[in-house]
């Protein structure tokens, strides 16, 4: 006869089974839902699951609930270090019926987290006999030891556990494996890669597989930071002019005259300077797309030219009377309120209508926390490849600051962040601390990272934020008094994403 509890049991290792099948996407949610159901029907007051580090030897806390599971994860044990390491190191299941006086108990955890392991039982996560990690039970809670019967459902728990490893490992590679082809695909032209996990990302980028097929114009609008230009290379890669040249513009980084040959070339002796003829930007983009980012800084007289080009396809290089025909698509971004720019009469209002065929709204990155955890996870493994850093992720208060910061730097903080974490933090999980969106940025001075581009980067954000504090966030007399161009400045703002506080 089954008795109540038994048949809990039971229901429990299906429903875990089937989240296992199911190829359940976060491999820490699902240890989490494993350990939680075996410590409620073996009778645990806390409980961690351990994972083996083949690399470093050690034993590091992947899961650990209990009144001090946070606190717990900040240590590791050494293979043979405590009562999980005895267990790891001779692959063997175990009850402590009297924690404090047994020689192999790890004294240093339980001291510095104040709590007292009194009773314990601990299994080895095995494949294929290999032990991966250990789970471990700590104080029965209604009960003086825990006994074999709980043992052996705590090894059909490991059992689970380790499978769901096995599995999530085994996804995590082949995922890895078609990211970095299509890393390797992408960024050999430049191109980035784009996270999407939102439902509302992913809507968008389904609006974009069917503008892609059409010819129109697109303006992109959204905060600084969300991902303009990502999106802008998803309508051309998603295009039939994919394998056609991508044309970038910044209209904001240049003068006029100098945009105007950028755009259109010049011919030789059209200007002083003009040495010989120049090939413009839209010759360039024959056949292909032209992204003109920061559309709503371009100057009135170019916008003129422009709107000709999207009416007739034809312009006329600087100093030329030949016209040129090209067959290009136009996409356009701004972070501006354009319609705001079109009422106060800096942008025309037939342009606008014209480049407004398509409007694609990014929404910013505080109204999509979805794609956080994604976007955080792929920052942070850039980082470590290029910082040769091994971090087994972020830990579970650093990941709740994330979620709940509001991000007006909206991605590009968030890159920001996790790269100066990644530099910064000396622990196998970044932390809270490393990220520092509650304190701001570290200074030079503080403790922290030594490395020469981290402090100049901390420099520079610290120099300019006071320079625009000084001068009441106007960039136009900020760029006067750090004797550097305006559009220089506005630059470096959006790259050390520095933020108005007022705003
Ligand atoms: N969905 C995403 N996946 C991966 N990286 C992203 C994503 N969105 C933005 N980024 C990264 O964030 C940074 C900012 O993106 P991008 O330059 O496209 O922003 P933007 O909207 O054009 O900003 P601005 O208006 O300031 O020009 C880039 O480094 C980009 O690679
Ligand atoms: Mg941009």
């Amino acid at each position: 006869m089954l008795s109540q509890i038994d048949v809990q049991k039971f229901n429990t290792l299906i429903e875990i089974n089937t989240l296992i099948n199911s190829n359940y996407g976060d491999l820490r949610v699902l240890l989490t839902h494993i350990l939680e159901s075996a410590t409620r029907l073996c009778d645990g007051d806390a409980s961690s699951i351990l994972l083996f580090d083949k690399e470093t030897q050690t034993l590091y806390f992947e899961v650990a609930l209990g009144a001090k599971g946070t606190e717990v994860q900040r240590f590791t044990l050494k293979a043979g270090e405590g009562i999980a390491g005895w267990v790891a190191q001779h692959n063997k299941s175990v009850i402590v019926n009297d924690v404090v006086n047994d020689d192999r108990h790890f004294l240093h955890i339980a001291q510095q987290i104040d709590y007292t392991s009194k009773t314990m039982m601990a299994v080895p996560m095995r494949v294929k006999d290999e032990c991966i990690g250990v789970i471990e039970l700590i104080n029965k809670k209604h009960g003086p030891y825990f006994e074999q019967e709980d043992l052996e459902w705590l090894e059909i728990f490991a059992n689970q556990a380790a499978l769901a490893v096995v599995n999530a490992r085994s996804v995590e590679k082949a995922q890895n494996e078609i990211q970095l082809l299509q890393a390797q695909l992408q960024t050999d032209k430049g191109y980035h890669i784009l996270i999407a996990k939102s439902q509302i990302i992913l809507e968008k980028l389904d609006i974009i597989n069917r503008i892609g097929q059409t010819d129109s114009s697109v303006l992109i609008l959204g905060e600084s930071g969300v991902g303009k230009e990502l999106f802008a290379e998803q309508i051309h890669l998603r295009s039939k002019r994919r394998d056609q040249p991508f044309i970038r513009v910044n209209c904001a980084a240049l003068p006029e005259g100098l945009l105007e040959s950028e755009l259109f070339g010049h011919v030789k002796g059209a200007f002083t300077g003009a040495v010989s003829d120049r090939q413009g930007r839209f010759d360039l983009a024959d056949r292909g797309t032209i992204f003109l980012d920061e559309i709503g800084d371009m100057p009135l007289p170019l916008q003129a030219k422009l709107l000709r080009v999207i009416q007739e396809k034809t312009f006329e290089k600087i100093g030329s009377d030949t016209s040129i025909t090209v067959n290009v698509r136009i996409l356009a971004a701004t972070n501006k309120n354009i319609e705001a720019l079109v009422e106060q009469g800096n942008f025309r209002s037939d342009l606008y209508y014209r480049l407004n065929v398509l409007p694609l709204y990014i929404p910013p990155l505080r109204q999509r926390t979805e794609d956080i955890p994604e976007l955080a996870g792929f920052f942070l493994k850039q980082c470590m490849a290029e910082t040769k850093k091994q971090f087994s992720g972020f830990s579970n208060e650093a990941m709740d600051m994330m979620l709940s910061y509001s991000w007006p730097g909206n991605v590009r903080e968030l890159e920001n962040c996790v790269e100066r974490a990644c530099v910064i933090s000396k622990n196998k999980w970044i932390g809270k601390e490393d990220l520092f969106l509650d304190k701001g940025i570290p200074s030079v001075t503080e403790g922290g990272s030594r490395d020469l581009k981290t402090a100049i980067t901390t420099f520079k954000t610290h120099f300019i934020q006071k320079a625009l504090t000084e001068h009441n966030w106007n960039q136009t007399e900020t760029a006067k008094a750090l004797d550097i161009q305006r559009t220089y400045l506005s630059k470096l703002i959006k790259e050390l994403v520095i933020i108005n506080p007022k705003e």
